[in-house]
């Protein structure tokens, strides 16, 4: 795939369906002043702008380290699919940059949920980079020159790394249970829609340099792959309100059929407590409360007991993180689905605006 447009006033993987590979990273911010977070603010638009559109990497000297890793040989190619989406955390705005009172309003450090087992070295960040492209050494290119060229101003906290199965015309990718995922959501090409689901600003009562923004979930959730295959598969369907073959909802014969709640008032063919149903009970409030997901499956190999360590890189986008994912995280506390997965790290963050051209740069209407 083409690398996505870079200018705009939108980061562009906001929008575009999640790729095959991503690396979503979280950094402490250890630049000395202001000044110093607008250089790293500059460099990381460079090196963005690079990536994304592709090109000669500038020479050095002959005795100097060579200008790039080399991962993806002597031309850096623009057909990688390669998105970088950069987002700040509530941190950002403590003060040390003297930019407390210009955080995004809604802007907190992830809370602790009823069923989370949070790790604190899997939490929170003052800046977050996810990068995602068509092959997983096009985005440990892109991570290998981001942190070359960033070393000074930023420390990793935490990484991650996602995947996603090639599409398929049989619908939505199917996440590490087997069943479709992606399926229903808000229609990203309906743009008076994004504008009311995803993009935030002024007209949000945000402050103005928010314009184009959203507001970024990111939830680790560790699956429990092996004890979920030993349920039987209709156990399996009753959790989430789904068929797995099929993706279709338990009162429809297709994957894009909407579910109708409303003829099954005691949840006798979808429970009412089934993933989906509580996630979005299609009850006339609800639609205000849909979310824009981006998510990616993880497999970070095996735990000390030798259990699978893998689960769901839940990612999604909002222009009201209140409105939207707390209240849908809140109506899912305790359901069946819980007792199959942990979520144990990721954070609030706030995707920045998009670069307009080739003077702007990320955050610059901040500082
Ligand atoms: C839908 C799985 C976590 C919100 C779905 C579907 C599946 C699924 C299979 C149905 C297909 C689809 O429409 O995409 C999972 C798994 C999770 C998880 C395995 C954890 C490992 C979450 C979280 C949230 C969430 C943390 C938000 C707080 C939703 C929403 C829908 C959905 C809003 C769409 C419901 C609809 O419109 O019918 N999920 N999910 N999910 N999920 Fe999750």
């Amino acid at each position: 795939a083409a690398a996505p447009r870079f200018h705009g006033p939108h980061q562009a993987a906001v929008l575009t369906p999640p790729a095959r590979a991503t690396a979503f990273t979280s950094f402490d911010v250890t630049a000395a002043d202001r000044r110093e977070l607008a250089d790293l603010l500059r460099t990381l638009t460079d090196r963005a702008r690079f990536l994304t559109t592709g090109g000669i990497p500038a020479p050095t000297g002959i005795t100097a380290p060579p200008p790039d890793s080399g991962l993806l040989g002597p031309d850096v190619p623009a057909d990688g699919g390669l998105a970088v989406t950069v987002s700040a955390g509530a941190s950002l705005f403590d003060g040390r940059y003297g930019l407390a009172g210009r955080a995004p309003r809604l802007l907190r450090a992830m809370p602790v949920f009823p069923d989370d087992d949070p790790d604190p070295a899997w939490c929170h960040g003052d800046l977050a980079v996810q990068l995602c492209a068509d092959s997983p050494d096009t985005v440990l290119h892109a991570l290998r020159d981001l942190t070359r060229h960033t070393r000074g101003a930023l420390q990793i906290r935490w990484r991650i790394n996602g995947h996603n199965p090639p599409p398929r015309p049989s619908g939505a990718p199917r996440n590490l249970f087997g069943f479709k995922d992606g399926t229903s959501g808000p229609d990203p090409r309906d743009a008076r829609l994004m504008d009311r689901l995803v993009w935030t600003g002024p007209d949000a009562g945000e402050p103005p340099w928010t314009a184009g923004g959203s507001y970024q979930v990111v939830r680790l959730i560790r699956m429990l792959t092996e004890f979920w295959d030993r349920i039987p598969l209709s156990e399996q369907e009753r959790v989430i309100g789904r068929s797995r073959d099929t993706g279709a909802p338990l009162d429809g014969a297709r994957e894009t059929d909407a579910p109708r709640y409303a003829h099954d008032p005691t949840g006798e063919v979808t429970p009412l407590d089934s993933h989906i149903r509580l996630a979005h009970p299609r009850t006339p409030g609800s639609e205000a409360h849909r979310l824009l997901r981006r998510s990616y499956s993880y497999d970070r190999g095996t735990d000390s007991n030798g259990t699978l360590d893998q689960g769901l890189l839940f990612c999604c986008y909002q222009r009201d993180p209140v409105r939207q994912f707390t209240t849908v995280q809140k109506r899912l506390a305790g359901e069946p689905l819980t007792d199959y997965v942990t979520p144990f790290g990721g954070g609030y963050f706030f995707a920045l605006p998009g670069v307009r051209d080739r003077a702007d740069w990320y955050g610059r209407a901040l500082l």
